[in-house]
Formats: C-alpha cells, structure tokens, sequence
C-alpha cells in the first residue's frame, strides 16, 4: 500500500516538524490528495497567521470550517476558543458560563493548565470525527492537524496521557483517556515528519523521532523531505555563474542529508522539490503532482 492509501485510512493525521520546513503545504497536499482518493477530510491550521487559507485561496474564516474543494474543508483552529465552547456545551446557562469564563480562576486555568490548549485542539478533531461538531459542521472521515511548530507537535500528541494523569474524572478526564487510546493506535492516528535536507532540520527531525518514542511511544508513519534543490547540472567547462555554482553547494548539501537520513531513519519516505512558485493553488498542484508520483514508487 502507498502512503496515500495508508494515510486515507487514519482518522488523525498529525503533520510536525520544525518552523517553516513546510508544514503547512505538506498538510495542504496530503489533505488534497485524500480528498481526491474520496476521503471526506478536514485540515485544520493552529496559527493565527491562517497559512493554510492563503495556500488554499480560501478567505478568512475567522474560525469557521470552510469548505474548499469537493470532500475538502480547512479550518483555523484558535484554542482557546474552543476550551471555551467546552465550557459552554457543559454549562447549558449561558449567564453562568459567561460567569465561569470571565472569573478570573477560568482565565488562569485556561492560559496556564499544561496539556490544556492541547486537548482542546485534539479534543476539537475528536468531536468532528464523531459527528459532535455541532450544527453546521460536515461530516469528516480524516482531520489532518498541521501542529503548531513550538515543541514539535510532541506535546500535542503527549497531553491527553498526560491530562488522564492529572484528572482522573469528569468529562475533561473521559475525552483525554479517548484521545490517548486514539493517538496509540497506529491503525487510526498517523503522524507525518517534515523536514528539508539540511544539518538542522534532519537534526532535529532524528530528535523529534526520539521524543515521539520516549513521550508518545510511537513511531513516525512517514517522513516528508521537502524544498529540494534539482540534481546537479553537469559540469560546466568555462567559468561557472554564481547562481549554477549556489545550485550545485546547496544539491551537494541535500545529497550528504538524504544520506544521512536513509542511513538513520527506517520507514518510508516522500520527497518534495524546491519550486520556483509563490504560496498557492499551483505550488499545491505541482507538489501534488510530485508527492504522488514519489508515493508510487512504494
Ligand atoms: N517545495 C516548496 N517549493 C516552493 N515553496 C515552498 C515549498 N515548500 C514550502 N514553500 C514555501 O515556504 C514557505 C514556508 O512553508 P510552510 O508555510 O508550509 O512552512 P511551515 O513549516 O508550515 O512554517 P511554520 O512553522 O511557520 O508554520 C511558504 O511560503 C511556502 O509557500
Ligand atoms: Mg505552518
């Protein structure tokens, strides 16, 4: 099975890695792929800067679940938010929940509490995922999470154990023990490393393999190398241009990292060129194109 075949399979798809490898166009095109393979799948965005809509040429949501191609909706996620519609789905009274979010305990907790921003992000994909979105919200097979840089995403897939830890009852204990049971099953949450061939993001993609391993318990399911320069032109006899010779040390650069990585990190592995096009509908054609036809060679 190739890997979009696989990934089309899963429920949670997490998409991680260091800032600005290219997470967001990775979710973009693995989203788009699934939808394509008839996939009902949402993409949600956890960043303010709402990356992903400028990618996609879809307008502002302001929060809201867009739809933006035939089985395809993308969605920028504000954590917060979402905790507090938590409050209010349990707190049915909307004087009382507009009490409890405005006191001043609820604003410590909810910037303070470790794992809870988390949770709500997680929690959110699981409630779409089991027709509790409320009303209004498509029905979704796959959430594709393009995780927010900061901690590698390791945090994101560690909090739900480690809410069940610290709150062992109620209805925030419940989902957390779900979403746990959720991101240790590898038949139904995938988790996807972005990187590109260069010294410090292969560095840290082998180190975010490590924590998943250590905090997660789980290994990666695939690995997207991203932004790669074109093989090297051959060599020229006069004197070589500046741009040809930046071209050739850059492609030199990406071999000795692919090497690198073939030596140290086992499971497949997808690459993606560096393209001469700006953010948008046809850098997202072009790298779909490329995924997969690299996903064919599996
Ligand atoms: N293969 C590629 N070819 C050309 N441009 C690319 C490619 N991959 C990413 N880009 C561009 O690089 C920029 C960063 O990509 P992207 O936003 O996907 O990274 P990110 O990992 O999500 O970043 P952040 O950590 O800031 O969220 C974007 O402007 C995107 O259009
Ligand atoms: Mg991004």
């Amino acid at each position: 099975m190739n890997p979009i075949e696989q990934l089309a399979r899963r429920q949670l798809v997490v998409v991680t890695g260091k800032g600005g490898v290219g997470k967001t166009v990775v979710s973009a095109t693995i989203g788009r792929a699934l939808a394509a393979a008839g996939r009902r799948t949402l993409i949600v965005e956890v960043d303010p800067r709402e990356n992903l809509h400028q990618m996609m040429g879809t307008p502002p949501s302001g929060g809201d679940i867009l739809e933006a191609e035939p089985r395809l909706w993308v969605q920028n996620l504000k954590p917060r938010q979402v905790l507090d519609q938590v409050v209010r789905d349990q707190l049915k009274l909307e004087l009382l929940a507009r009490r409890v979010l405005d006191s001043p305990v609820y604003q410590q907790f909810a910037t303070g509490a470790p794992g809870l921003k988390e949770l709500a992000i997680l929690g959110h994909a699981y409630r779409l995922l089991h027709g509790m979105g409320g009303p209004g919200a498509p029905e979704v097979e796959t959430v594709i999470l393009d995780a927010p840089a900061t901690g590698h995403g390791v945090t994101l897939l560690a909090a739900p154990a480690l809410v069940t830890d610290v709150i062992t009852n109620g209805p925030f204990s419940r989902m957390a023990g779900d979403l746990a049971t959720l991101i240790a099953d590898p038949e139904r949450c995938g988790i996807v490393v972005v990187t590109q061939a260069e010294e410090m993001p292969v560095e840290e993609a082998l180190e975010l393999r490590t924590a998943l391993r250590d905090r997660v318990r789980r290994e990666p399911e695939l690995l997207v190398v991203n932004g790669l320069y074109p093989p090297e032109p051959p060599p020229s006899t006069g004197p070589e241009n500046e741009l040809v010779s930046l071209w050739r040390r850059r492609r030199k650069l990406n071999d000795r990292e692919l090497a690198r990585l073939k030596e140290s990190w086992p499971g497949p592995r997808i690459e993606l060129p560096q393209l001469p096009l700006d953010r948008g509908l046809a850098l997202l054609g072009t790298l779909g194109r490329c995924f997969a036809e690299s996903a064919r060679n599996f």
